[in-house]
């Protein structure tokens, strides 16, 4: 995937390093807004899978949301060209001062995960002459079939209120002079792949419309929260995730009233398959049941494979060998857990090779550390 010019580009370059195809990620954007532009629905990028401000500057000249989830993305995003009128701000813990600024900042829409923060947040909007625009995120009860450490829609997740409690929130709500309801949101997880736990949240968005209509109300937003997968393991044959086929299958299940507007909000579908981190191998051992191969990036450069059992295809862009072996790729950080794949099997490897960990342009660069006093990996853009 990479060519000769790329790789002898990246010989000069400093490692470890994340390297962002940005005529890709361009692709993917044309791609996302032709298939919101189909049914007009409203895309909001998830600034936590990556807030460097060139990604964010590319993805807010296409005129996309921000969906936040602390006060300091949304000062982020707005300072790189989101419209606060298309921000909107989810989180279970919300501070003050990330409230005042967000109300400072007029943002569409706060994703509330409690009664007590709707509480809280109409208190300083009062103190501030503001009336909050606010969404109550509700927990769906629904399994996305992801990874256990990114599914967030289950019944005891920490995330959202319960959807059985919906009457009682939104009698608690209306009395509140500060607050303007005016959605429901949801999130069932990310890394999704199966268009099932999609359907289902239709459904509970469904039954939740009826139960507002009982209520007598009918709210304009309806937000709903879940991450498209991306193909970690052929992300050369499968760049850019079908989007379409996503909200075809939305549009298909959704009960949408006359004046109502959907919205997603989608973080690592939209950077996951333009960035890569870029390392080299410093040293190569042999213990009794394996091969390591030393690399000069840790977990703390990229921590996916450490702290979920992550898988990223590597590549070794150097070697010129048609033979093979099986490595344990692993990171100079002093702790056993700084392992990238066990058992990998690459094209042999020498002390100097340029590895590559593809699809780590979302949850990589943001996630990094300066654990063991490591420096911060820089990022390049390429054309
Ligand atoms: N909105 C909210 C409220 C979320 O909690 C999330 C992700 C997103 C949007 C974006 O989801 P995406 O489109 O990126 O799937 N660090 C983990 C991912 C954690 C995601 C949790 N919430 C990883 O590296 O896999």
């Amino acid at each position: 995937m990479f060519s000769k010019e790329l790789i002898s580009k990246f010989e000069g370059t400093p490692t470890p390093f994340y390297y962002y195809d940005m005529a890709l990620l361009r692709r993917t954007l044309d791609t996302l807004s032709k298939a919101t532009a189909k049914y007009g629905y409203n895309m909001h990028y998830a600034v936590k899978a990556n807030a460097n401000p060139v990604i964010l500057k590319t993805i807010s000249d296409y005129g996309f949301g921000a969906d936040c989830v602390s006060g300091n993305e949304v000062l982020k995003a707005i300072e790189c060209g989101f419209n606060p009128s298309k921000v909107v701000f989810a989180g279970v813990g919300k501070s003050d001062k990330e409230i005042n600024d967000a109300l400072a900042h007029d943002i569409f829409c706060f994703n509330c995960e409690s009664v007590q923060e709707i509480q809280v947040i109409n208190q300083l909007a009062s103190q501030c002459g503001k009336i909050a625009r606010i969404a109550l995120r509700l927990n769906p009860g629904i399994d996305a079939h992801t990874n256990k450490c990114i599914n967030t829609g289950l019944e005891d997740s920490k995330f959202g209120i319960n959807f059985n409690l919906l009457d009682q929130v939104v009698k608690e709500v209306m009395v509140l002079s500060n607050i303007k309801l005016i959605g429901l949101h949801y999130h069932i997880g990310s890394q999704i792949l199966d268009l099932e736990p999609y359907r289902l949240l239709c459904q509970r968005s469904n039954e939740m419309q009826q139960k507002l209509q009982l209520l007598g109300l009918n709210l304009p937003e309806i937000n709903l929260g879940g991450g498209l997968g991306v193909d970690y393991i052929n992300p050369d044959q499968n760049p850019i995730p079908d989007f379409e086929k996503l909200l075809d299958t939305i549009h298909e299940n959704l009960d949408v009233k006359e004046g109502q507007r959907v919205h997603f909000e989608f973080g690592r579908a939209v950077v996951a398959q333009c960035g890569t981190m870029i390392a080299r191998t410093l040293y190569t051992k042999k213990a009794s049941k394996t091969t390591f191969a030393i690399v000069d990036a840790g977990f703390n450069d990229l921590i996916r494979p450490a702290l979920y059992g992550s898988y990223h295809k590597i590549e070794n862009l150097s070697s010129v060998s048609e033979a093979e072996d099986v490595y344990d790729v692993v990171g100079p950080i002093c702790e056993s857990t700084d392992v990238f794949a066990q058992g990998y099997q690459m094209p042999l490897t020498q002390r100097g090779d340029l590895i590559a960990f593809r699809s780590a342009g979302a949850y990589g660069e943001i996630m990094a550390s300066r654990y063991n006093l490591r420096d911060l990996a820089k990022a390049y853009f390429f054309d």
